[in-house]
Parts: structure tokens; C-alpha cells; sequence
């Protein structure tokens, strides 16, 4: 099996710990990050862009790139290896469950973060992600059993999201925000196959795997999702031996969900 070809696979359905609340972590980004309170505090600046005066500096910069039409309020629990507002002393066995769930020591954490949806965005991005192990995690469950993550595979398929990123580069060399590739329609009719794919969902999934290297991903975006909640775990990639470690991972979580695995196929 090649783990380039594996474009999503679930990677747990254990329960996060039984002391873990979501409705506190909620209240914590919201302490954090106000905009989460859905009442943003906008200033238009002379660019066409938005500043947003209540975002913490470690805020991602894309609302300020995409003013308004970005479609995520982020918050994050780690910054380069950094624990963020407490979250460590505040939610520790959260911490352990991310290491038990993707198989990590704490020292291998770089970053984690959270991903709620704006109530108003105006329309799909497709896009790629910074980072190529993909983990991903739910923390509330989007409308019961209906997964809206949507994956629309590219035609070719690429090693690595450097690679993709080049390509999409050569179409539009305006795309890339810092690490973010929001990818406009004509480039996604340019790189990607006919057929968008649901990704499958089953029951309990908390935590899931995402290639970010050929395919894009985005939301359904024909309904809105208040409530859905994801995160998102940045690792030390780069420490000698975590890549064979991440591959056998990736393959074992395949092999076990193999019925909600999604592959890439040139068909
Ligand atoms: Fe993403």
C-alpha cells in the first residue's frame, strides 16, 4: 500500500476524555479569540481587506488576506511548540488524547488548532493544507451522521503538496497566502477530476486523516454548519524517523477502516 494514494481515511473513533467538555473549550476560544462569539469588530482598510481589532497576533492572517470571504474563524491551543492561553493547564487530558489518538509524545507536537465555520460565508473554498501528515479531528459532530467534508481528488497524482502547490502556482500565481492555497474555480477545473467525493463517516469518528497532497478539500456549502467544530494537529515533521512512523500509522488506520477509506484512481 502507498500512502499517497490514500486521499482520507478515519483514524479513531475513541471518545475523548470522559473530564472534557466541549462547551468549555468553546468558552476558552471564545475568550481567546471574541470573534468566535459571531459578533466580529471589523475595520475596512484602504487595501479592501478587514482588520480585525479583537484577533490575538497568533490568529491566522487569512481573514485579513480574504477579508470577509474567508469562511473559518481560528483559534489555536499550540503555536510552534508553544501551548497557548493556558490550554495546557486547562485541558491536559485533551492534550494526552491527542497524543494517544495519532500515536505521539508531547515533544512531537508543533502546533494544534480550531476550526469553527463563519455563519455567513459566501461561497466554497477549495483549497489545500500547510501540512502533509493531514490530522484532523472532530469535536463536535456536524449534523449527526451527514460528514459534510467534501474531497475533490486532482488529476494527477502528487508526492507531496509542494508539488501540487507548483501547479497550482503555474495557473494562478495569486492563490497562495502565506501556507493556505485557495484554489478559484478556473484552477480547479484546471487540476482536479470530474467527480467531487463525500468523505465517509462512521459512527463516533473523531479523528481522521487527510491528504493534502492530490486532493483539495472543502465543506458542503449548500447548508450551514453553526456547530460543526474540527482541529487540526500540526507535528515536528521533520524529526528524524516521525515520517516511517506517520506511513506505518497511516496504513494501519487504512487497513482498519478500510470501508471509509478514500483512494485516489485516474478514473
Ligand atoms: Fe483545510
Amino acid at each position: 500500500m502507498d500512502i499517497s494514494d490514500i486521499l482520507y481515511t478515519p483514524i479513531s473513533t475513541s471518545p475523548y476524555p470522559a473530564d472534557f467538555n466541549v462547551n468549555e473549550l468553546r468558552q476558552w476560544a471564545a475568550d481567546v479569540y471574541p470573534q468566535w462569539e459571531k459578533y466580529p469588530l471589523h475595520l475596512p482598510q484602504s487595501d479592501g481587506g478587514f482588520m480585525d481589532l479583537k484577533k490575538p497576533d497568533f490568529v491566522n492572517n487569512m481573514q485579513e488576506h480574504y477579508g470577509e470571504n474567508y469562511a473559518w474563524d481560528v483559534t489555536r491551543g499550540m503555536t510552534k511548540g508553544k501551548y497557548q492561553n493556558d490550554f495546557d493547564k486547562l485541558f491536559p487530558n485533551f492534550i494526552e488524547w491527542i497524543c494517544s489518538t495519532y500515536e505521539l509524545q508531547p515533544e512531537d507536537l508543533y502546533g494544534f488548532l480550531f476550526i469553527s465555520m463563519r455563519p455567513d460565508p459566501v461561497r466554497e473554498q477549495w483549497h489545500e493544507d500547510h501540512d502533509s501528515f493531514g490530522y484532523r479531528f472532530y469535536l463536535d459532530l456536524p449534523d449527526g451522521d451527514d460528514n459534510p467534508l467534501m474531497l475533490w481528488p486532482t488529476k494527477k497524482k502528487y508526492e507531496t503538496n509542494i508539488d501540487l502547490r507548483k501547479d497550482i502556482l503555474g495557473i494562478d500565481p495569486n492563490v497562495m497566502d502565506g501556507n493556505y492555497a485557495y484554489a478559484k474555480k478556473f484552477v480547479t477545473e484546471s487540476i482536479c477530476q470530474k467527480e467531487k467525493v463525500k468523505a465517509p463517516y462512521p459512527k463516533n469518528l473523531t479523528a481522521y486523516h487527510l491528504n493534502n497532497s492530490s486532493t483539495l478539500h472543502s465543506v458542503q456549502w449548500n447548508k450551514p454548519h453553526p456547530k460543526r467544530l474540527t482541529g487540526f494537529v500540526e507535528v515536528k515533521e521533520n524529526t528524524p524517523g516521525m515520517k516511517e512512523k506517520h506511513i506505518d500509522f497511516i496504513k494501519r488506520c487504512a487497513e482498519k477502516y478500510n470501508d471509509y477509506v478514500v483512494r485516489w484512481s485516474n478514473d
